[in-house]
């Protein structure tokens, strides 16, 4: 057999190949590599020759295995990647197909309402103030002239972790720490998490409140009405009024319940204002003379207001939202509804 046409036919069979010639590539190697194959009978062949013939043919059949064997290799990658681009191609990635949208997530409502209000409260000048969840029965009441068996404990029933330790019931704890620290003039708000055992419709055991304080010579309860009177047209809108009702807390005297005039209605009475006319939005009142002095601020010299809002309960009368679990289940179809 004459080695040179091996190769060439080798050669001419190999470049015929194209995609999908798996299997004519596999008969070929057979066909040259094979127990029976070429490379093998010419092998086989050598033992017929002459002694002196024999290494320079055996040399030439190696070479040419040498030759076929890179052709092969070469041409098995070659067959590779066509059918990695057969496949690629078969596959038709469309970049252009609809998927569905990745979820965007929003704000709470509860935190949209705060971070509006605290926007509001250092746009005039308020320090925001973070005081523990974690609080002493010192500081959440007996500070707050709440002393042990005052009557006042009953309307906030509280989580003891032990004897004098406690969840904070209110945020008016951050009152007392912020004038421990501070001295007047001070003008603060303390938003935050507050815990009661209490749960229904319209109580959660967790909640949020926001507490503003504000020390200095000479305020006044109307300083006092015109902080809340401005607050609430910004919150409420424009034409907002403001009712202050007598009421009592321990920490302040005199003591005011605040109610707005009804976005809603406007006054006429409807279902968000439950034909009131008035919604009740916080308690306020000029900061006790005990509370001051228990915090070493002279009583005589500094007066101020306090006064603290449940955020849960503006969300919920401002988005018509008459469950408070629908503010903890994160249901995301309700969160979007307020986005
Ligand atoms: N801490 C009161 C509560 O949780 C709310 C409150 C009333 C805060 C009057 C005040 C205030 O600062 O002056 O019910």
């Amino acid at each position: 057999m004459d080695l040179n046409s091996i190769l060439t036919e080798t050669e001419q069979k190999l470049a015929a190949m194209g995609a999908n010639s798996e299997r004519e590539f596999a008969a070929l190697k057979t066909y040259l590599f094979g127990k029976s194959g070429v490379l093998t009978e010419l092998m086989k062949s050598l033992k017929d020759l002459p002694p002196d013939k024999k290494p320079q043919a055996g040399k030439a059949i190696n070479d040419l295995r040498v030759k076929l064997n890179a052709m092969c290799d070469e041409k098995e990658k070659q067959l590779h990647r066509l059918a990695i681009d057969a496949a690629l191609n078969a596959d038709g990635i469309d970049l252009s197909i609809d998927k569905p949208e990745h979820a965007v997530g929003c704000k709470h409502p509860v935190s949209v309402v705060r971070k509006k209000l605290t926007d509001y409260f250092v746009g005039n000048g308020y320090i925001v103030y973070d005081s523990p969840e974690i609080e002493t029965d010192y500081y959440n009441f007996q500070a707050l002239n709440v002393p042990p068996d005052h009557p006042a404990r009953d309307m906030q029933d509280t989580f003891f972790i032990n004897e004098g330790i406690l969840l904070r019931t209110q945020t008016s704890a951050g009152q007392i720490r912020l004038m421990e620290k501070f001295k007047p003039p001070i003008k603060m708000i303390c938003p935050g998490r507050v815990f009661r055992n209490d749960d229904d419709s319209t109580h959660s055991p967790v909640f949020h409140q926001m507490e503003g304080l504000v020390i200095d010579k000479n305020v006044t309860l109307c300083d006092l009405k015109g902080a809340l009177d401005s607050f609430a047209k910004f919150m409420f809108g424009e034409q907002t009024q403001v009712r202050f009702r007598p009421s009592y807390f321990p920490f302040t005297e005199p003591s005011v319940e605040v109610d707005v005039s009804c976005f809603n209605c406007g006054g006429a009475g409807c279902r968000v204002c439950k034909n009131t006319g008035w919604i009740e939005i916080l308690g306020a009142g000029m900061v006790n003379r005990k509370v001051l002095a228990g915090c070493g601020i002279d009583p005589d010299e500094y007066r101020g207001f306090a006064f603290g809002m449940g955020l849960d309960r503006i969300t919920m009368i401002l988005g018509e939202i008459n469950d408070i679990k629908l503010l903890w289940e994160n249901d995301v179809r309700f969160l979007h509804m307020f986005k």
